[in-house]
């Protein structure tokens, strides 16, 4: 596979990421991934504004411009022969050979770009709707970037993995009580028959997907409130829907032992966005 590393396209099992690059020893970086479709890249505005708004924040330059990555990214699907897939970009702090924590103002960033094939998913989730397990959030603070140091997300999706379901929906608590934030590489949002209640974005990610999802339901005419969601109203709930770029918009049937309808409105959701996905491919 070619894959795009710092000015250069390579082979992606070339040494082409030094050892001392932040990224590597300090989880020192940031990530995207965007969905590819129809040999074109689905929402690539919003995500490169969501990571350059991430790495202002966090002072990491940002090296290349929106044309820039997508003509990049254009190169790589018809080198690796690709009409359909992921594009991912990192971009770290670069290579610090002292592996100092405190870094240098003058550095040259590492930016990596690969599109690949989508990871594969069980289709029959589509069909029947997915099964998520409720696991503690035990995370960071910065929860609302899409940082590299992804260690507890990592761990939450094995564990709910390897008890057979598809996705884990992470909770905080606050005063013994425990609110919903979202899953290990995905948001969510319910429906209590007559409303979308979307968890309000405090230290959890900003999704796109979730974004646009909640405006095509403002736009059907569905009440939208974001607000914290505690997990004990989760029996209230009709319909629990898990959003992501490669997930989409995707029914949960059971959280834990408790079931939930394959609803009408996660089907109405999963119509608009497909309409505006395909309306507003233009990268
Ligand atoms: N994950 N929350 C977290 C923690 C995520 O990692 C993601 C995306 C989302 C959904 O965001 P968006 O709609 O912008 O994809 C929410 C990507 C797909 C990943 O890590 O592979």
């Amino acid at each position: 596979m070619y894959i795009f590393v710092n000015g250069k396209i390579v082979d992606s099992e070339s040494p082409a990421i030094r050892v001392f690059d932040r990224g590597m020893v300090f989880g020192d970086g940031l990530y995207d991934v965007i969905k590819f479709q129809d040999g074109k890249f689905v929402f690539l505005e919003d995500h490169i504004e969501r990571m350059k708004k991430s790495a202002n924040f966090f002072g990491i330059k940002f090296p290349y411009t929106l044309d820039e990555i997508c003509s990049i990214g254009h190169k790589l699907a018809v080198m690796n022969n690709l009409k359909e897939g992921e594009l991912y970009l990192q971009l770290t702090r670069g290579v610090d050979v002292i592996r100092d924590h405190v870094f240098e103002d003058d550095y040259d960033p590492t930016f990596v770009e690969i599109v690949q094939p989508v990871r594969k998913m069980d289709p029959s989730i589509w069909t029947e709707g997915g099964k998520i397990l409720t696991y503690p959030d035990l995370r960071h603070q910065f929860c609302e970037h899409k940082t590299t140091d992804l260690l507890p997300n990592v761990i939450a999706k094995k564990y709910v993995r390897s008890k057979g379901a598809y996705e884990a929906l992470m909770f905080r608590e606050e005063n013994g009580r425990k609110y919903i934030t979202e899953g290990a590489s995905s948001s969510y949002i319910f429906f209590d028959g007559e409303k979308i209640i979307a968890p309000k974005i405090e230290n959890i990610l900003p999704g796109i997907t979730r974004s646009k999802v909640l405006s095509v339901a403002r736009e059907i005419g569905i009440v939208v409130v974001e607000r914290r969601i505690w997990l004990d109203e989760l029996p209230n709930m009709k319909e629990v829907i898990l959003l992501s770029t490669l997930s989409r918009v995707l029914s949960i049937v059971k959280v834990d032992g408790m079931e939930f309808e394959k609803g009408e409105i996660a089907k109405a959701l999963d119509k608009a966005f497909k309409d505006l996905v395909i309306s507003t491919l233009v990268y």
